[in-house]
């Protein structure tokens, strides 16, 4: 019953999202690219979750991209609702698993410049947003995930101001964060007030922590680092969890230091192994992180889903090494009793990469001039993969 498919988000690749605050982030000129029509997903989803399924997936993410539905307060774009229900009708019907995230990093606009989630006020937004899509697609979906990354969201957002409303303060993060509990919270009750049987999680991005010496104050930054970025979160929605979706790109090597700068926790710097490989983007390549997050996981005795773990590779010569390493900590940890579910490959399709579009995480490539979809080499492997239910080692 293993899952396997790849994951997409909304703004990233659908174009046109002009009531989005990433849309507006990026006319200040803050980011290398604008997103503009990305890759036309919008136009082409059917074509696109052809292509999943043709490559024998069972499953795929998508997110809902709320500025699109509501792009001024209380209007409501119905078209742009049907256009989703086609999304998932024909994910159903190409008998791939719908999970589908609500808040994938982009709000809309107008819900930003009313102080989005740094006011507790406002979540009441998000939640009709939230009981909206369940009434609408309570039979459409069948894994429903409120919040991709929200440590990265609050981190990115309000930390490091790397990501829009671009602002730098350690309250806020924290502030955003214990809003975001709030909001996670809430939307789990109220899906499950509405959807019977649904099963609700989110996805998270753990990192796999290791000390960059044996020196004890490596080991105490990383135990505190580790606690603070894979478990604050968790544990305090654990009550609210159906299951978990695990995000999986980063290993870090941290080392002491006092006033280290701006990282959440002001008392470490990260250390580089320049020898190892990377991928186009500089993230270092880590099966072996994989088996560890995993197995952290197992003490909230929930399922456990891959919902997103990838490589930037335009040349596509590391992909097929890349699935073939990281699937084989999926099944070491599987032997070792952790219960993990299902793999979404990150991503069916390059797309727009939070700034910029050069970093190509697809399956399938695409021309930014014609968005012709081309499948690369490790797509193919992928699909022998899914065929035989499993990797030969
Ligand atoms: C994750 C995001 C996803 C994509 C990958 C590479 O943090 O959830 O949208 O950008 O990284």
């Amino acid at each position: 019953n293993f899952l396997w498919g790849a994951a997409i988000s909304a703004y990233q690749v659908e174009g046109g999202n002009v009531f989005s605050d990433w849309y507006a982030w990026e006319q200040s000129g803050k980011t290398i690219d604008k997103c503009g029509e990305a890759v036309q997903h919008a136009r082409y989803f059917a074509h696109d979750i052809d292509l999943a399924a043709d490559l024998g997936m069972n499953a795929f993410r998508i997110s809902i991209e709320w500025s699109r539905i509501e792009p001024s307060p209380q209007r409501l774009n119905t078209k742009e609702l049907e256009r989703y229900r086609q999304v998932l009708l024909r994910m159903k019907q190409r008998g791939l698993q719908t999970f589908v995230t609500l808040h994938h990093f982009t709000l809309p606009q107008w819900f930003v410049l009313r102080g989005g989630f740094e006011k507790r006020s406002n979540i009441v937004y998000f939640l009709n947003f939230v009981r909206l899509i369940a009434d609408e697609f309570k039979e459409l979906i069948d894994f429903w995930i409120v919040l991709n990354e929200p440590m990265i969201y609050a981190a990115h957002g309000y930390f490091e101001g790397s990501f829009p409303p671009g602002k730098q303060s350690r309250s806020l993060y924290m502030q955003v964060l214990h809003n975001l509990v709030y909001t996670h919270k809430h939307a789990y009750r109220l899906i499950h007030a509405h959807v019977e049987h649904a099963q609700v999680g989110i996805a998270k991005n753990n990192q796999f922590f290791e000390p960059a010496s044996n020196r004890f104050l490596d080991r105490w930054v990383v135990k505190k680092t580790q606690q603070h970025w894979n478990h604050f979160f968790l544990r305090k929605v654990e009550k609210e969890l159906d299951f978990i979706g695990l995000n999986y790109y980063f290993h870090n090597r941290l080392s002491f230091r006092l006033y280290a700068g701006w990282q959440p926790n002001h008392i470490y710097s990260v250390i580089r192994n320049e020898n190892l490989e990377q991928g186009d983007n500089g993230f270092e390549i880590y099966p072996k992180g994989l088996y560890h997050v995993l197995m952290e996981l197992k003490e909230y005795h929930k399922p456990v889903y891959i919902t997103e773990n990838g490589i930037a590779d335009r040349s596509d010569l590391k992909r097929q090494k890349f699935l073939y390493d990281h699937l084989k900590e999926v099944y070491i940890a599987l032997k070792d009793f952790c219960d993990v579910r299902g793999y979404l490959y990150w991503s069916l399709l390059d797309n727009y990469e939070w700034g910029s579009f050069g970093p190509r995480f697809g399956l399938a490539s695409v021309n930014y001039k014609t968005f012709e979809r081309r499948l690369r080499p490790s797509a193919i492997y992928y699909k022998g993969i899914i065929k035989e239910n499993a990797i030969v080692f």
